[in-house]
């Protein structure tokens, strides 16, 4: 990664290792086999990502690694790697948080200036904050539940789709009618701009249960689960719209920002649009590869930090959980 505040950077390597086909057996990540692959894979990845970057390890100004939070096999091994790049090439290091690597990277492709409104929707993530510089984040909800790819990856799964599920069910979806079936809408309508999906998973094992329920049937529980997630997910956005509207008085262009891996649903993508649209808001996706998880975003949060003169020790422990930023006090009135 090569590039200055507020970018847009310039991509010298950005190598990606899926691990989808490893996993795809068992249904899901399995930890020990995302730690072990890991291991196997890191240093060759590390010399391609050198070579195809054409530089020198001494032009280099810094190391960056994820330090957390996620599963912790993966994130030590890549963690410790860092370091030791960092003392053999006698360069500072910096410790990213993954969920600010994913925060930031609307500056790695757009150069959005601060403060922006985020919306992070990913397998791990649900969260809608104020980003008002690296490290400055107010938290305006999260989920009290399962993230919303989660619950498209356990969605897919009762469905009988393969891993991951998030772009099966996209797919089936739709071929389907999402009227067919009436699913709750959950969180809308609340003053506060959480979310929570483990109960819209509920009701769609109970469908699939049902003993009237057949399996030509699925493409229109795929799009009802979709359209319900649409509905929460555009209430709640607008919820923090407001919030933010309100923070930033003075500002002409507003923008929000769609990171994670769920902003690849082109259907998520186009009601976010006419909602920021309707709000007054300018949206912001970046591309799914810079969406989904990825090593120039962690880079990029590097260089942030880097450029504000934050470095971090080598003694820096992998941190499994490491929230972005406490919930605010502020919760709105449900509107009238
Ligand atoms: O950001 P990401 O790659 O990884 C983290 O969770 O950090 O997000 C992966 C999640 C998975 O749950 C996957 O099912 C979901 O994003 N996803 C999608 C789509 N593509 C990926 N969900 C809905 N529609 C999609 N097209
Ligand atoms: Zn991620």
């Amino acid at each position: 990664m090569r590039g200055q505040t507020p970018g847009p950077g310039t991509l010298l390597s950005n190598i990606v290792l899926s691990q989808v086909e490893e996993h795809a057996a068992f249904g899901g990540v399995v930890p020990e086999i995302a730690a072990r692959a890991h291991v196997e894979a890191l240093d060759t990845i590390v010399e391609h990502a050198i070579a195809e970057a054409k530089v020198n390890p001494e032009e280099l100004d810094a190391v960056a690694a994820t330090a957390g939070p996620g599963l912790i096999g993966g994130v030590m091994v890549g963690l410790t790697t860092a370091k030791a790049l960092a003392l053999a090439w006698n360069k500072p290091f910096v410790a990213v948080n993954h969920l600010e690597a994913h925060a930031l990277t609307a500056r790695l492709t757009h150069g959005a200036a601060f403060p922006y409104l985020l919306l992070l929707i990913s397998g791990g993530h649900c969260q809608l904050l104020a980003v008002q510089g690296a490290g400055r984040f107010e938290l305006y909800g999260t989920t009290i539940d399962d993230a919303v790819g989660e619950a498209f990856d356990k969605v897919a799964k009762l469905l009988g789709l393969p891993y991951p599920g998030g772009p099966n069910l996209e797919r089936l979806a739709r071929e389907g009618d999402p009227k067919r079936f009436a699913l709750p809408r959950p969180m809308v309508g609340r003053g506060d701009a959480d979310f929570s999906f483990s109960g819209l998973k509920t009701a769609i094992r109970q469908v699939v249960r049902s003993p009237g329920f057949i399996p030509e049937q699925r493409a229109d529980l795929a799009a009802a689960f979709q359209a319900a997630v649409i509905a929460s997910l555009t209430d709640r956005a607008a919820v923090a719209m407001r919030r933010f509207r309100e923070a930033t008085p003075g500002s002409t262009t507003r923008r929000l920002i769609i990171a994670g891996g769920v902003a690849a649903n082109a259907s998520i993508r186009a009601a976010l649009d006419a909602l920021a649209a309707r709000e007054g808001f300018e949206t912001v996706f970046p591309p799914p590869a810079l969406c989904t998880d990825n090593a120039a975003m962690v880079a990029w949060a590097g260089l942030e930090r880097a450029a504000s003169g934050v470095f971090d020790p080598l003694s820096f422990s992998p941190k499994p959980r490491w929230p972005l930023a406490a919930r605010t006090a502020q919760v709105l009135e449900s509107s009238p």
